[in-house]
């Protein structure tokens, strides 16, 4: 059998595939376009990996080193000489440039990312031609992705529960922009140096309106993490990365994948008519984790998570039964920042049930909000959009819909989560990013309404 080798990576491969088995990379030229033409049957020089200290973009940036390569590109460290920071450059391959809409895509990923201004997602500062390919420029997240890491050793529970909150809430950003990612897994989740995640890699990502630019029939995505309509190359949506959410979480916890199957046909016959067998998460992490991922990994788009906003809400419920925290403690800067030593946690005493959040200001000033199930979310009261269960509404126009939630924790601690509102989720006039503790005596601010947990 003739064996041809993968362009991105040097994996061997029979020459009848069109796509890498390890790193989904196309073997030349996709069957559809022109079958085996340009296609090695030796082995491949390994792309030109760019000399350390060779100089980019009109002089400005400086390569450092390797950060890492996927199927689209090589990612460099570099030095930005003219702002005197580190950066990343994603170095498109030439031969994905080279492809039908190649080039199209690789810009639609720089400007998809640019429409995302989210902690929990990489962001883009500038893009430019170097001798013809396509490099953009990245915020710099320099503690590995999380397939590394889960490789080295196993993520505890409560460092998984944050992480997939994190991811969710990433994923949030990109729905509401309309986006869906399409290949989320955890080579794809980058981690700053304190841990967080933050998702990359929107190569393959569908804007939800400018409809396809991708090539029709062509396979975007990566088979282990691929939902059932996606293997079946029908339409995709935000549900399609909250069943590949899904995936990633059983592997988090579980330490092995839903599905194992030698070929990629086998894999796309389990996402589409098999049902995951839970017990390892249900060992590793309690019921309340699996049915989250059982939800997450439903066959019927309609029937699991709508996007990363929910998923991230149900992430941060788990957790909480479960006995375990979505949030970091307060102030940890979510991006690199100087590295000091951690603060140490504020120490408060669990504190009776029965505890509430006092509403300070506006028509319902003077109340006390009881939490139901841990759990109590507020919003604006909108007849239009109704109301949801289990929220409190406030006629309050600068408020959000859905504004925030808080959460209480088994210490009697509350954290409150940002459920993505327009204006934003404040105490003591900082933003909250994500989730953060409240605590005692702090203010709360979302829309015109001031909040303090009950003293
Ligand atoms: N902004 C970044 N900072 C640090 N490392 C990065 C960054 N972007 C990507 N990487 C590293 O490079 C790898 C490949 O990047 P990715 O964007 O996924 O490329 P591809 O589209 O080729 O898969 C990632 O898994 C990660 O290890
Ligand atoms: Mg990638």
């Amino acid at each position: 059998m003739q064996a041809v080798a993968c362009p991105s990576c040097q994996h061997w491969n029979p020459a009848a595939d069109a796509w890498c088995a390890r790193c989904s990379a196309p073997l030349g030229r996709a069957p559809a376009d022109n079958a085996d033409a340009g296609r090695a049957t030796q082995p491949l020089a390994p792309p030109k990996e760019l000399a350390l200290g060779a100089v980019l973009g009109a002089g400005r940036y400086r390569i450092s080193g390797l950060l890492g390569s996927g199927a689209a590109g090589d990612v460099y460290r570099a030095e930005d000489l003219r702002l005197l920071r580190q950066v990343a450059l994603k170095v498109m391959h030439l031969h994905v440039l080279a492809q039908v809409n190649g080039r199209a895509r690789a810009l639609q990923e720089a400007t998809a990312l640019a429409l995302i201004d989210h902690p929990h997602v990489v962001r883009i500062f500038d893009r430019f031609d170097e001798e013809g390919r396509l490099v953009l420029v990245l915020e710099l997240v320099s503690g590995g992705n999380l397939a590394d890491r889960m490789a080295q050793r196993r993520v505890p529970p409560n460092d998984a529960y944050v992480l997939l909150h994190e991811i969710a809430l990433g994923l949030s950003a990109l729905h509401a922009a309309s986006l869906v990612h399409r290949d989320v897994k955890p080579a794809n989740v980058l981690l700053s140096a304190r841990g967080v995640a933050k998702l990359a890699d929107l190569g393959v990502a569908q804007d939800g309106r400018a409809r396809r630019i991708t090539r029709l029939g062509a396979r975007f995505g990566t088979p282990e993490y691929m939902a059932p309509e996606q293997h079946r190359g029908e339409d995709v949506d935000a549900r399609t990365d909250v069943y590949a959410a899904g995936v990633l979480a059983y592997e988090l916890f579980a330490g092995q994948l839903p599905f194992v199957r030698a070929s990629e046909h086998d894999l796309a016959v389990a996402h589409i008519g098999e049902a995951p067998d839970l017990a390892p998460v249900v060992a590793a992490a309690g019921p309340e984790c699996a049915e989250v991922v059982r939800r997450a990994l439903a066959k019927l788009p309609e029937e699991r998570w709508p996007g990363g906003a929910s998923l991230a809400s149900a992430w941060a419920v788990a957790a909480q039964r479960a006995g375990h925290a979505v949030a970091r403690q307060p102030n940890t800067p979510l991006d690199d920042g100087p590295l000091g030593p951690a603060p140490a946690p504020a120490v408060v005493a669990p504190r009776a049930d029965g505890i509430g959040i006092d509403v300070l200001t506006g028509p319902r000033a003077g109340q006390r909000l009881a939490f139901e199930g841990g759990r109590l979310s507020i919003g604006r009261r909108d007849d239009e959009l109704g109301s949801a269960l289990g929220r409190v509404e406030f006629d309050d126009p600068a408020m959000s819909w859905a504004h925030c939630t808080f959460v209480l924790q088994p210490d009697g601690r509350v954290v409150v989560y940002d459920d993505g509102a327009l204006n934003g989720t404040w105490i003591d006039g900082v933003r909250v990013h994500g989730g953060a503790w409240v605590p005692a005596g702090a203010v709360v601010a979302a829309g015109r309404t001031r909040l303090a947990v009950a003293a």
